[in-house]
Parts: structure tokens; C-alpha cells; sequence
């Protein structure tokens, strides 16, 4: 079918996203194609054109995280309808491989390809001027319509709006799992989160429902401070000097339980005052993405070793996804969770680039590419 997506045809560049037509194949051997309802804008899309992830090909179809309703399934899948509402998860998990048997199915084998630029089988489902196009994590959520393997679809009760629920494809387990699983919060904890966007607010929410006692938000943007309370932050820091004043007076100088970063770009100044923070046998969660080619940091290795402090990536917040995405989109039923409230401004697809700039410039929580019904 023909349609219309927002595609990087220099990626690394800041060229910005070129909204054109393109084709798009129907389903193969399990796969499914989804008319979405929406996407977001996260800021990992933002790292393709600035170069921060570089690809090695072109041109790219944008987007990774998204939900909507199946209108058409291929050969071989059992497990879903057409009609079927579904949230698209950023990373497919196959539910056979070693990781994903062992309850880590964020590091299913099959993730090792979603910046390969191509379908799990090779070739492309999209194409534009010509060309074969690659789909961000397999998905390519800047479009109305996508064809995309089911390892990537999760099923959702339909009472759950399907524009709250395509956050719940990357940003929203992916801030929430770090304080619930990376970060393993405990009742009465007291945390901080550095960075608090589309992700980072997710974390909030999730150190509050796990009881923790202080929640700290760190942000420069005064607006992202202001909203953070109603996620559940009991107070907000504008940089890391103030969060450790706070830090400091609530834990007797011994620091917080937890520590987690949620940046935009995770750069190497942050990591020293992260660990000056947090105290002896606590934990720092890494969820920002560093700019692939950093390896030059500096941090004080001696007292990370002897302090016995963790210091932990992750990846998708450590969820899994057939899991966590209707866990979330419960809570959220139940009041628990916020998503509506995470969308600052709906934008339409010929506007993403002031979509993206309005990131850039800290004015959104998580700016959404709403679809026409
Ligand atoms: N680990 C994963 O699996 C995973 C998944 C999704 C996104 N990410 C990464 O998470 C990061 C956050 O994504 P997002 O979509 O929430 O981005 P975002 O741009 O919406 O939010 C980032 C926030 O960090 C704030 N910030 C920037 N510099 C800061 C600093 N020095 N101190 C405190 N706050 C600061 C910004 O004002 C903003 O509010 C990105 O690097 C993204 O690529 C990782
Ligand atoms: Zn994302
Ligand atoms: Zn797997």
C-alpha cells in the first residue's frame, strides 16, 4: 500500500526527517500489519540524526514506539487477530531463546538486529524513492500503517486508549523498570532521578509505587520540575548539586539508596557526582544512551570498588515485555500509573521536526504523532 512515513536519509547529520511517501508490503511469515493510532517521540530516534547511534545505512523509516489495531496477519501466527489492539515493543522478544526462557527476554537474541535496517528476514517491507527502507527497531512507528514482525507485538485489552498506551512501547517500561527491577527499590528508599523526560518520569512513578520514601527530580527545565510532583517526586533538585544538598540532609550524609540516570545523551561528567551521591552499597542505574563512540570517562574506581556501590545498565529498564506492557496498562486502569498526563503536546506527522525541536528545547514530557482514525 502506499502511505506516508518520516525517514533520515542522512542519518548522523542533523538533516532533520523528511516526511514523503513510501510503500509498504503486507505481512510475510509472522509478521502483521498495524494501523497506528500514535507514536512517540523519543529521544532515541533523536540520537539517529544527531549521530549519537550512528547507522551505517540509509535511508531509515523513524519511530519505535507506537500502538494500534491489527488490520492484516501472515502465514503462521496463531496468537493474534485482525482487530487485535496491540502495543509495539521496541525490542521483539521470540520467548525460546536462552535470555528470554530465563526472564530477560529486553535481551532476546533477536534484538541484536533492530539497527540492522532490515526485516528479521533480510530484505524490506518499506520502500521509498526506489530504495529498500530500514525501520527503527524493526517497527518504523513515523507512519500510519506498519508491517512488523509479531515477536515485536504485545496484545492489550481494548479498554486501554491506544494513545496512552503507545507509550508503553519504550519510554514508559523503560523509566518505570529502572526504578522497579534495575534499580530494585525498596519501601522507604530514597532516590534520585537525574533527567526527568518521557522516560525519566516513568522511573518517578515507579519508585513511588514501590514505596520508596524521597524521590528527588533532577531537571534544568523548570516546567519538567513542576510536573514531577504529581508523578510522585517529593522534591526536585535543578542540578546535581542541589540534589545532593537534599540527598545529604535526608540520609545523615550517608547518600541515597538509588541513583538513577535518565539524561537525553549520557555523557561522562554526570557519573562522578552520581556516585558521589549514593551510599555505600547503593545502586546507580545507567538508562540514557551514551553516544556509541564514548569511552573516555572519569570516576573514582577506588570508592565504586570499596564502597561496594552497583553500578547497572539497562536495558528496557530490565522488563520484559509480554509481561509488563498489560501489567502497566493496568495500572494505569487503576489509576497507578499516569500516561495521559506524560503527553505534553500531539503533533501531526508532517510536523515531527518541531516535534523533535520542542524535545530538544525541554518543552515536552513526551511529545505523540497522533494518526487520523
Ligand atoms: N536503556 C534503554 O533501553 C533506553 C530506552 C529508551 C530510551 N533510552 C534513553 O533514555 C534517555 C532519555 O530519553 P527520553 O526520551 O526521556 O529523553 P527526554 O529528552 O524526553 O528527557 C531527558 C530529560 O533530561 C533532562 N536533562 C538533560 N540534561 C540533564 C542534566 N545534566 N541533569 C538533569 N537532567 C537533564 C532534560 O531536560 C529532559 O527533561 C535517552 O538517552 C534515550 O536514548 C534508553
Ligand atoms: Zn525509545
Ligand atoms: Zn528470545
Amino acid at each position: 500500500m502506499k502511505t506516508v512515513g518520516a525517514l533520515l536519509w542522512e542519518p548522523g547529520t542533523n538533516s532533520g526527517w523528511s516526511v514523503e511517501e513510501i510503500e509498504l508490503d503486507g505481512p510475510k511469515t509472522g509478521e502483521a500489519t498495524v494501523k497506528l493510532a500514535a507514536s512517540g517521540i523519543c529521544h532515541s530516534d533523536d540520537h539517529l540524526d544527531t549521530g549519537d547511534i550512528p547507522l551505517p545505512w540509509a535511508p531509515v523509516l523513524g519511530g519505535h514506539e507506537g500502538a494500534g489495531v491489527v488490520t492484516e496477519i501472515g502465514e503462521g501466527v496463531v496468537d493474534l487477530e485482525v482487530g487485535d489492539h496491540v502495543v509495539l515493543s521496541f525490542l521483539p522478544s521470540c520467548g525460546k531463546c536462552r535470555m528470554c526462557v530465563s526472564g530477560q527476554s529486553n535481551m532476546c537474541d533477536l534484538g541484536s538486529g533492530v539497527l540492522g535496517g532490515t526485516s528479521p528476514d533480510g530484505t524490506h517491507r518499506i520502500h521509498a524513492q526506489g530504495k529498500g527502507v530500514g525501520a527503527m527497531s524493526y517497527l518504523g512507528t513515523f507512519a500510519p500503517y506498519v508491517t512488523v514482525p509479531v515477536t515485536a507485538l504485545v496484545r492489550i485489552d481494548k479498554d486501554i486508549p491506544l494513545k496512552a498506551a503507545a507509550l508503553i512501547g519504550c519510554g514508559v517500561p523503560t523509566g518505570w523498570g529502572s526504578a522497579v527491577y534495575s534499580a530494585d527499590m525498596q519501601l522507604g528508599d530514597t532516590v534520585v532521578i537525574i533527567g526527568t523526560g518521557g522516560v525519566g518520569m516513568n522511573a518517578v512513578q515507579g519508585s513511588r509505587q514501590k514505596g520508596a520514601k524521597h524521590i528527588i527530580a533532577v531537571d534544568p527545565v523548570a516546567s519538567k520540575r513542576e510536573a514531577a510532583p504529581q508523578f510522585g517526586a517529593t522534591h526536585t533538585a535543578k542540578d546535581l548539586a542541589e540534589a545532593a544538598e537534599l540527598v545529604a540532609g535526608f540520609t545523615n550524609g550517608q547518600g541515597a539508596d538509588r541513583v538513577i540516570v535518565t539524561v537525553g545523551v549520557l555523557t561522562p561528567e554526570i557519573l562522578q557526582p552520581a556516585q558521589e551521591m549514593t551510599r555505600r552499597g547503593g545502586t546507580i542505574v545507567l538508562t540514557s544512551a551514551a553516544p556509541v563512540m564514548q569511552r573516555d570517562i572519569q570516576l573514582d574506581l577506588f570508592t565504586l570498588a570499596m564502597s561496594g556501590k552497583r553500578l547497572q545498565g539497562t536495558l528496557y529498564g530490565s522488563t520484559n515485555a509480554r509481561n509488563d506492557i498489560p501489567l502497566i496498562a493496568d495500572l494505569y486502569r487503576r489509576g497507578e500509573h499516569k500516561l495521559d498526563e506524560l503527553i505534553t503536546k500531539e503533533y501531526k506527522l508532517e510536523d515531527i521536526n518541531t516535534a523533535f525541536q520542542d524535545m530538544r528545547g525541554g518543552k515536552n514530557i513526551r511529545g505523540v504523532i497522533v494518526y487520523e482514525d
